[in-house]
């Protein structure tokens, strides 16, 4: 992929330039999701964006955690500007008005916003973010997102050509990443059929059959009546995109535990999820948190750091571009999903 995304593309880099907005190439936007909360996503995020950006990629971050919005703390950013919510307001009209510069000058962030309310965004609002998200300048775009299942979370992951999901060895996080990806599944396929009807008959199948269902039990089903429908299905699992980063990890056996997931994930969901990396459960990262200062570029950080740097290291290498999904329509825009292009018409 990195070939595809480093200088791939006429992006002003930073220093509050505004960036032309250029046709893209496929695979540049990265979701960080998990469910749970307080599992490290925004951790992750944050120092993810700046490992990128050290290895000279242009990464722009947006905080997409509606209400809870924490990355510009943990950048150790001090004037947010009018961030995601004068981009909501209506103050600005792009979301790159509202990137600003942080401490690695080759990383922008969008700060989010903690109005009590912003989450309750509705679908027109949801979709004016989800195409600005896509049209925001730089090799590399990182989207944060907060805890739970709410679809307006779903969907800021859903659109994503990878969806990197955080999880502790702790089993309430293993639980909650698999319900979540397995939410994000259904959001995307629920809108492969163009028609009401085929879309209701796959919600019934996917609402039938108890939790721990396997995928390959619908996709049987679709296919008695819609052998297309059902190779779709299958063909957007295959490239669906999906990558574990275990995180507060303690030990070798705790790495084990994260990749039971991604068993989980591949027998139950048909998906190809790999264990990217394991971050460790560190003290300093707690320090630099109240310090507001990123672990990884302060003293102690160093595990952390070198960590990150193998995930980052593995998302270069995944071919995003291919991970994403089909490809249907030529003339479709490279990193939104025909669904959401669909409604954007
Ligand atoms: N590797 C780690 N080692 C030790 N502590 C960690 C580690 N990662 C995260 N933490 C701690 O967990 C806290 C929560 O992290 P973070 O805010 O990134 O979680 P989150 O998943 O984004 O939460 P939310 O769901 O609320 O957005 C941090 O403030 C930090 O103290
Ligand atoms: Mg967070």
């Amino acid at each position: 992929m990195s070939a595809r995304v480093t200088g791939s593309e006429a992006v002003a880099r930073g220093k509050g330039k505004s960036a032309k907005v250029v046709p893209r190439s496929a695979g540049r936007v990265i979701a960080i999701g998990g469910g749970k909360g307080g599992v490290g996503k925004s951790v992750v995020a944050a120092n993810l964006a700046l490992t990128l950006g050290r290895m000279g990629h242009a990464v722009t971050l947006v905080d997409a955690d509606l209400g809870a919005a924490n990355l510009h703390t943990l950048l150790g950013v001090t004037k947010t500007g009018p961030g995601l919510a004068g981009f909501l307001d209506h103050e600005l009209e792009s979301l790159e008005a509202a990137a600003i510069e942080t401490v690695v000058p080759t990383v922008r962030l969008v700060p989010g916003s903690s109005r009590p309310g912003v989450a309750n965004i509705n679908h027109g609002q949801k979709l004016r973010l989800l195409r600005s998200i896509a049209q925001l300048g730089g090799d590399i775009v990182i989207v944060d997102v907060g805890a739970g299942t709410s679809f307006n979370t779903l969907d800021f992951v859903a659109i994503a050509d990878l969806k990197l999901l955080v999880v502790t060895p702790q089993l309430t996080s293993l639980q909650n990443a698999y319900a979540f990806l397995k939410g994000c599944v259904q959001r995307v396929l629920r809108r492969l059929p163009e028609d009401e009807a085929a879309r209701a008959r796959l919600d019934a199948l996917f609402s039938g059959g108890g939790e721990a269902r396997p995928i390959q039990h619908v996709i049987a089903e679709v296919r008695e009546t819609d052998a297309a429908l059902a190779d779709l299905i299958v063909d957007t699992l295959v490239h669906f995109g999906v990558g574990l980063i275990g995180n507060m990890v303690a030990s070798p056996r705790e790495v084990e535990v994260v990749s039971r997931v991604s068993r989980m994930v591949s027998d139950y969901l048909l998906v190809h999820a790999p264990v990217l990396g394991a971050v460790p459960m560190s003290q300093a990262v707690r320090a630099s948190v109240d310090q507001r200062s990123p672990v990884i570029l302060g003293p102690g950080g160093a595990e952390v750091a070198a960590a990150l740097r193998q995930v980052a290291t593995a998302v270069l290498g995944l071919e995003i571009a291919r991970v994403g999904p089909p490809l249907a329509a030529s003339a479709r825009h490279p990193t939104l999903p025909i669904w959401i292009e669909r409604e954007l018409r």
